[in-house]
């Protein structure tokens, strides 16, 4: 994969996993504590990996988890 994958733990104790992949131009997203910002022209994401402020149009790539008592699990 050419970006990372940022794991949340979302308030209701389930996770989501999003590649960093800004989907206005491709530049790495960044974390800004709970949501995702774009360094290239601002874009912001939130936890779920939906747009919160353009110029991006579209939610981010995310990819289901399972867990375990111990391990979590990122279905690619
Ligand atoms: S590439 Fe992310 S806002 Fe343009």
């Amino acid at each position: 994969m050419n970006y990372p994958i940022c794991v949340f733990k979302l308030t209701d104790g389930t996770y989501s996993a999003l590649l960093m992949d800004c989907t206005h131009n491709g530049c790495e997203l960044q974390n800004q504590g709970n949501y995702l910002i774009c360094p290239c022209h601002g874009s912001e994401f939130s936890n779920k990996g939906v747009v919160q402020n353009p110029p991006a149009e579209s939610n981010l790539i995310s990819y289901t988890i399972t867990t375990d008592n111990e391990n979590i699990f990122i279905n690619l």
